[in-house]
Parts: C-alpha cells; structure tokens; sequence
C-alpha cells in the first residue's frame, strides 16, 4: 500500500501535523478513571490536550465514576461531561456540602450519603459526533452511531443512531431505519482491524451497506 494511504497512527497525540488543535484523546488523558478508544478525538483551537481539566468536571478518585469512549467519535469544542461528584446529596433538608469543609462539620461526615445519588458510568458508544458546548450528565450512555446536536443537554440514555438535541435533549430523528441500525451494530466496522477499515471507508462513508456486509 502506498504511503500516502497509510491510516494515521492510532498512538499520535496530534495526528494532523498543521492542525493541533486536534488530538486523539487517547493519548492525551492521564486518569485511569477515563477510557478512549482508539483515533476519537478532541477539537479545541485552545488544545485538546487541556480535554481532562476543562471537559470532565467533578471527576474524583474517591468516588471512582469511569468515563469510558468509545473509538472513532468525534468530540467538539467544549463538551462537557459532568461526573458524579458533582452532585449533592438530595435527600436531607438541605443540599448544601456541610462535610467538604474542614473542622467540625467533616466530623462525622458520611460519603455513603453521597453514594446514594451516583447515578454511574458515563458510556459514549463508537462513532458517535459530539457538536459544540453539549453537556453530558453522569451516568448517561450514548449510543453508537449517536449524534448530539450543539449545545444539548444530554439527561438520559441516547439509543444507536439518534440524533439528539435540545435542553433536556429530545431525539429528534433516527438517522437510519431500525433494520439498518441493527445491521450496522452487528457489522460493528469500528472494532475491525484499521487496513480493512481502510479498504471500505467509501463504504462507510456511502452509506453502502451491501458493500459493508460484504467487506474483505
Ligand atoms: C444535529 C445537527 C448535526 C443537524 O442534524 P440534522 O440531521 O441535519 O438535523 P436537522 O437540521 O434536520 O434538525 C432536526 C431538528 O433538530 C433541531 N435541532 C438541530 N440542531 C439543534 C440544536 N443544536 N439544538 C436544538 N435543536 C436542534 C432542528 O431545529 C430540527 O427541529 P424540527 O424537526 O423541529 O424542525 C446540527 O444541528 C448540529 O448541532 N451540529 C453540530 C455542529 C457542531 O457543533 N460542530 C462542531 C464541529 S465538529
């Protein structure tokens, strides 16, 4: 194959030299509470490689909450997924976090309280698009194939191949008949291996679902 047709290399933090403002997150999260699969990638003219402390709010060790994404999905500036810790407790008479501040009122402070509101994991599918300054609640899961429209609120589970939009976001279509999501998710081109990914891109990107069954 020549090299002008070799895929970019799923390890490359700025895959495309002339445009870093692009970066595979990959390899640019450092916690080992957030997962990224291979070439997703992170867009910000401010660099992408601030994704961690600007695009995943609350995120503790102590609670331990994973945000884990998929491969091939596209994150836009300003995303941001907000994890459990940034939820008080609901259930007292009062929301505000008494035992986060020192001296007496963390005495007798206690973290299952806290617990009891996790709302778990945030999952984002393969090949799900992300536009512009959307919000991603905790313990929501994405969909394959979703996409989210800028600037939604993204409150409950996207299924595969909805698009999404608004505050609370709504779907607003499905991008394909149900058939052909059930296809697509079975065919799952994402977990291929890249040179064959390669070889059907035209596929892919056509919409040309015999030609994906049929893929070599
Ligand atoms: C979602 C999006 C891709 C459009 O998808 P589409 O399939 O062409 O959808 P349409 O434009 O037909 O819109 C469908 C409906 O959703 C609404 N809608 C679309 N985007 C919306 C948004 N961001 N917020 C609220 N509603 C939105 C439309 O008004 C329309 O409503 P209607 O059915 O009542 O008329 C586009 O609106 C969007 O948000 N793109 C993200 C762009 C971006 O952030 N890029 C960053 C760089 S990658």
């Amino acid at each position: 194959m020549p090299a002008s047709y070799a895929a970019p290399d799923p390890g490359a933090k700025f895959p495309v030299a002339e445009f870093t403002r692009i970066g595979f997150l990959k390899n640019l999260v450092r916690s080992p509470l957030i997962e990224v699969g291979d070439f997703s990638y992170y867009d910000d003219p401010q660099g992408p490689e601030h994704f961690e402390e600007r695009c995943v709010l609350y995120h503790y060790d102590f609670i331990g909450d994973r945000l884990v994404i998929g491969r091939f999905c596209a994150l836009a500036t300003g995303v941001q997924f907000i994890m459990n810790g940034a939820n008080h407790a609901l259930d007292g008479f009062s929301t505000f976090p008494f035992g986060i501040f020192p001296g007496s009122w963390r005495e007798g402070f206690d973290s299952a309280a806290y617990a009891s509101g996790y709302r778990g994991d945030t999952i984002v599918g393969n090949d799900v698009w992300i536009g512009m300054h959307a919000t991603i609640l905790p313990g929501v899961t994405i969909g394959d194939g979703a996409i989210v429209a800028a600037k939604s609120v993204i409150t409950k589970d996207v299924p595969a191949y909805a698009v999404v939009a608004g505050n609370p976001a709504s779907v607003v279509k499905m991008r394909f008949p149900a058939e052909v999501t059930a296809c697509l998710r079975a065919i799952a081109w994402w977990d291929w291996p890249v040179d064959k990914i390669t070889r059907n891109i035209a596929a892919i990107t056509g919409a040309d679902l015999d030609a994906l069954k049929g893929a070599k």
